[in-house]
C-alpha cells in the first residue's frame, strides 16, 4: 500500500467512492466539492490516495484544523492534525490496508515537530471504526455534535508527551 496526492484524475474513482453505502454511512459532510477542490492544494491539507499494485483503493484527508478554512473544529490552538480516512473499494477493506493508510498518515503528521496530537471525529453510530482506531491507539476524549452529526473524539498523542489537563 502506498499514498500519493490526489490529482484531479481521481475524480471518477472518488464519485464512484462516495455512492459506497459503508461509505455514505460513515460520513459527517457528503459533499466534498471534489471537481473544484482537486485543483486546489491549500497548505493546511494533504488529499492522499491509497494504491495497492497501482489500483487506487482509498482516500485519506489531513488537516491542520487551526489553519481550516470552514473552522469545522472550531476556534483550535496550534499542533493539532486531523484526519478522514475511508476505503472506497470494498473488497479491500478488513485486510489491514486500512491500519496501514492510518499509520503513514500519523507518521506524516507528527513529521511536523510542532504537531502533539492527532484527531478523528468517527460517527457515534460507527462503532467498528472505534474499534479500528483504538486498535491503532487512539483513545476517546469527548461526544461531540458536529453540525448535527453525532460524533466521538478520539486522540492520539505524540508518543513521549505526558498527558494533557
Ligand atoms: C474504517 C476503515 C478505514 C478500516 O480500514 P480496513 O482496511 O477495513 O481495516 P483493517 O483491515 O486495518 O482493520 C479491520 C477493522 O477495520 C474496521 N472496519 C472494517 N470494515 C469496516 C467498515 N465497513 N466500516 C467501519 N469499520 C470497518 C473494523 O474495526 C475491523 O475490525 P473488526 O472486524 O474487528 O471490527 C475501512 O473499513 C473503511 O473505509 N470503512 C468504511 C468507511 C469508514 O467507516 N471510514 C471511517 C470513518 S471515521
Amino acid at each position: 500500500m502506498t499514498l500519493r496526492p490526489a490529482v484531479p484524475a481521481d475524480l471518477t474513482h472518488l464519485r464512484r467512492w462516495d455512492r459506497d453505502p459503508d461509505v455514505r454511512g460513515s460520513l459527517v459532510d457528503s459533499d466534498w466539492h471534489w471537481d473544484t477542490e482537486l485543483h486546489k492544494n491549500p497548505a493546511w491539507r494533504e488529499w492522499l490516495i491509497a494504491e495497492v499494485d497501482g489500483r487506487p483503493i482509498g482516500f485519506i484527508q489531513i488537516i491542520d484544523p487551526e489553519h481550516e478554512e470552514t473552522k469545522y473544529w472550531g476556534c483550535m490552538k496550534p499542533g493539532h492534525r486531523a484526519i478522514d480516512i475511508w476505503i472506497g473499494e470494498p473488497d479491500a477493506r478488513n485486510r489491514g490496508y486500512g491500519a496501514q493508510m492510518m499509520e503513514q498518515a500519523i507518521e506524516r503528521s507528527f513529521a511536523e515537530p510542532s504537531v502533539h496530537t492527532v484527531l478523528i471525529d468517527p460517527l457515534e453510530s460507527n462503532t467498528r471504526a472505534h474499534r479500528f482506531y483504538e486498535r491503532l491507539g487512539f483513545e476517546f476524549v469527548v461526544r461531540r455534535d458536529f453540525h448535527g452529526d453525532h460524533c466521538c473524539v478520539y486522540r492520539l498523542r505524540r508518543p513521549g508527551l505526558p498527558a494533557p489537563n
